[in-house]
């Protein structure tokens, strides 16, 4: 196993019910260091971009009105076995469906609002990142 990083984005809902320091704390429970953390508001194209892959499912308009209703927090987390790791602790699409104690099942109310966003490969991970921190942007080594 080698040391990843993977991103994570806080959601809208998860933010509005300020929850955003009780996950970012469940995370480095977790094993995660935060290597770069900032709260923004995206706009639609930006968020339309990071979801591009999802552009002709039905569920795209709501998905992207729902990214900018309101701030989110953009995180990178490094830990060994990152994208995975992070895929477990923050547990399936569909909160009701999610294992006890995952960030979505103890934040998320509903597959459209499910409270944590997580890169699903490395490869994706890469790009999710550069997306949204240059690369000078990020802390170069865990502390
Ligand atoms: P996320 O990990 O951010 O990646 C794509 C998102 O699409 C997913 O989380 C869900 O929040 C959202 N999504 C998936 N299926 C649906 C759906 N049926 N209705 C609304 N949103 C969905």
């Amino acid at each position: 196993m080698s040391v990843e990083r993977t991103l994570c984005i806080i959601k809208p809902d998860a933010v509005e019910k300020k929850k955003a320091g009780a996950i970012l704390a469940l995370l480095e429970e977790a094993g995660f260091s935060i290597l770069a953390c900032k709260r923004v508001q995206l706009t639609r194209p930006v968020a339309e971009g990071f979801y591009a892959v999802h552009r002709a499912r039905p569920f795209f308009g709501e998905l992207v009105d729902f990214m900018i209703r309101s701030p989110v927090f953009l995180v990178v987390l490094e830990r060994e076995n990152a994208v995975m790791h992070y895929r477990k602790v923050m547990g399936a699409t569909d909160p009701a469906k999610a294992d006890a104690n995952t960030i979505r099942k103890l934040y998320g109310t509903s597959v459209g609002e499910n409270a944590v966003h997580g890169s699903d490969s490395l490869e994706n991970a890469r790009i999710e990142i550069a997306y949204f921190f240059a690369a000078n942007k990020v802390a170069p080594v865990a502390s």
